[in-house]
């Protein structure tokens, strides 16, 4: 199904060389946006930015991290070099899929560090690099990705998660009045390479506990990311969807 407003559009998707990224990158190509595949993983990025342009969509390979200010400022001036401006910008990049398990009281600091700067600075920094070009652009639009571990007091991977969605409601109402829209999906564990890393046999127990007994499949958040990005949420900023089986449900 073709959803207003993406057609055309330039859409920067981050740590989209693989998994949940990949499939945005995409579900936003064959919805016709002009797609740049910004990756850290350079082999990764090109693979994925060859296969759109192979169906016949734009796409080009970034190379970025996006933990870097020089590196994101870089990433947002070669997409507007590329493709004239930046209309979409997803920020799905993290440290996930190979991340030590510790705690916070333990971890290693300079480790802590890094993981704060690439999973929670990361967002905020493509953001800044992006938004001069965004705000001149009618129905622009960011997807942060938040993650059901933010509600889950789960050391610093939550942490970094919860502070997305802080970042989702500050970006919200600074970017606003410019006509930028800010949202963030929460994902509950989502059958990717990453997850398997990471959870392993923990997995089926996480499935266990959901309402809807599966995991989430990398197309569950494509549907959302497209709803947020598209014109048919035009009055919605500032929220966090949760994208979860029913993981996280309040009552
Ligand atoms: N899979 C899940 O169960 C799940 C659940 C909730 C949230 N998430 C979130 O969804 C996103 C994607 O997860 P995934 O399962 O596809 O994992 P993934 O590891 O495949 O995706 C992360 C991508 O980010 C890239 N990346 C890492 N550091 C980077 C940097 N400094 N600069 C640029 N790119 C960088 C990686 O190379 C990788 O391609 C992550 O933000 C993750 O936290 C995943």
């Amino acid at each position: 199904m073709k959803l207003d407003g993406i057609e055309g559009k330039v859409a920067i998707v981050t740590g989209s060389g693989g998994g949940i990224g990949e499939g945005y990158a995409k579900g936003l190509a064959a919805q016709g946006a002009k797609v740049v595949v910004a990756e850290i993983q350079k082999e990764n990025g090109e693979r994925v930015a060859d296969e759109i342009r192979q169906s016949g969509a734009e796409a080009k390979f970034i190379e970025v991290d996006v933990g870097s200010p020089e590196s994101t400022k870089a990433m947002a001036d070669a997409a507007i070099d590329a493709f004239g401006g930046i209309d979409f910008l997803v920020n799905n990049a993290a440290i996930f899929g190979d991340m030590k398990l510790d705690s916070l009281v333990n971890v290693d600091w300079d480790y802590y560090r890094r993981f704060m700067n690439v999973n929670m600075d990361g967002a905020l920094l493509c953001a800044r690099a992006c938004f001069p070009s965004m705000k001149q652009r009618p129905g622009a639009a960011i997807v942060n990705q938040s993650s059901t571990a933010a509600w889950m007091g789960v050391g610093f991977y939550g942490l970094a998660k919860l502070a997305m969605n802080g970042i989702t409601q500050c970006l919200a109402r600074e970017m606003g009045h410019a006509g930028v829209r800010v949202n963030a999906i929460a994902p509950g564990p989502t059958d990717t390479q990453a997850l398997k890393n990471t959870a392993g046999e923990y997995a089926g127990q996480l499935v266990a506990q959901l309402p809807l007994s599966r995991l989430g499949q990398p197309e569950d958040m494509v549907n959302a990311c497209l709803f947020l990005l598209s014109d048919a949420s035009s009055w919605i900023t500032g929220q966090v969807l949760n994208v979860d089986g029913g993981q996280i449900s309040r009552l």
